[in-house]
């Protein structure tokens, strides 16, 4: 762990910005490089907006926030790889673009250079195809933002080495994160439990049980706040499972199946609506509720995250 000084991220979007604060803000040099200058420069504004709420939080002095910004270079040349110890993927979610990356970049890093990526389910083993010395390769899945969201899931291929995997997993502790060790199966744990989720919240939006704004209020004022504190077994335990195995009897045969994207999720894709990144999505994000909603967002996960965890 004392040999990583400096940290590799490939890609500047949602959350390779995100983990470069996190990552600058443990003492580590930090790499953040995409593909699109464009992209560096989005990303810049939006660190200032997080540093700016990490400060009013008393997360960070303005000092401590300044240098932790001052660690991180910006740039779009892959030879910027060339001596990070640890380097982060977190570009597009498509195998053959990370194919593409990974087999021109594990040729440019250093041969005893950790390598993660964040997908948020490929297979790590498929992945781990083109990489040069692919036992130093495996999954390290974030959660949006990781700035501030504690879990991380630590993934193994078939060829990762149990000395890579414990190398990540003790990073995640070094950043303050609670890491999970995960087999690599599609979605890995997390993405299975929120995708089953959002397949049960579209399916009854789609069968006019409730509009997006209830359901969205049965998270957050009913399912949310117990999920802070408590996973699903604990809260069947506290239940009871007499009960739960009841309504399980009646209830699981009346669940969504869909076995593809459907319904409002398909039809915003279909119609380029992205969500906050381009301004709608099942919300209007136009006139500067994007900034607005992501300094919300910040604001709640950390004053969620101090209470809980006692995060700083
Ligand atoms: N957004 C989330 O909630 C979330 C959570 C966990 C994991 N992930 C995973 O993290 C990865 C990135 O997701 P995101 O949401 O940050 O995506 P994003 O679309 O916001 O950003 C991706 C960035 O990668 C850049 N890029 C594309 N190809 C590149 C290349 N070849 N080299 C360098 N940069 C390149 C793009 O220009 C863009 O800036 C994906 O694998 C995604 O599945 C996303």
């Amino acid at each position: 762990m004392s040999e990583i000084k400096k940290v590799g991220i490939a890609g500047a979007g949602t959350m390779g910005f995100s983990l470069a604060q996190i990552i600058a803000k443990h003492g580590y040099e930090v790499y953040l490089y995409d593909i699109f200058e464009q992209a560096l420069e989005k990303a810049k504004k939006i660190m200032k907006l997080n540093q700016e709420t990490e400060v009013k939080e008393n997360i960070l002095t303005q000092e401590e926030s300044d240098a932790l910004m001052a660690r991180i270079q910006f740039g779009t040349d892959p030879q910027g790889f060339k001596d990070v110890d640890f380097l982060i993927e977190a570009i597009l979610e498509k195998i053959d673009i990370k194919h593409k990356f990974w087999s021109e970049t594990s040729k440019i890093v250093k041969p005893d250079a950790i390598l993660v990526s964040n997908t948020s389910g490929l297979s790590i083993t498929k992945i781990a195809e083109v990489i040069v010395n692919p036992e130093r390769f495996g999954g390290m899945h974030w959660i949006n933002p990781p700035h501030i969201i504690p879990l991380v899931e630590v993934i193994s291929g078939e060829k990762t080495s149990d000395e890579t995997a414990s190398t990540v997993y003790e990073f995640c502790e070094i950043l303050g994160k609670k890491p999970v060790r995960i087999k690599d199966a599609p979605g890995f744990a997390l993405n299975r439990v929120q995708f089953a989720i959002l397949r049960e919240c579209l399916h009854i939006y789609e069968n006019g049980i409730a509009s997006i704004e209830d359901i969205d209020k049965v998270m957050k004022y009913g399912l949310g706040p117990r999920y802070a504190v408590f996973g699903p077994f604990e809260v069947a335990d506290l239940g009871g499972l007499d009960i739960f195995h009841n309504i399980s009897s009646y209830l699981f045969a009346d669940l969504g199946t869909e076995k593809d994207s459907f319904g409002k999720l398909k039809e915003n894709f279909e119609n380029n609506h992205l969500g906050v990144k381009n301004g709608a999505g099942f919300y209007d994000y136009s006139n500067g509720r994007d900034m607005e909603v992501i300094r919300y967002r910040d604001e709640m996960y950390t004053k969620v995250a101090k209470v809980l965890f006692g995060q700083d």
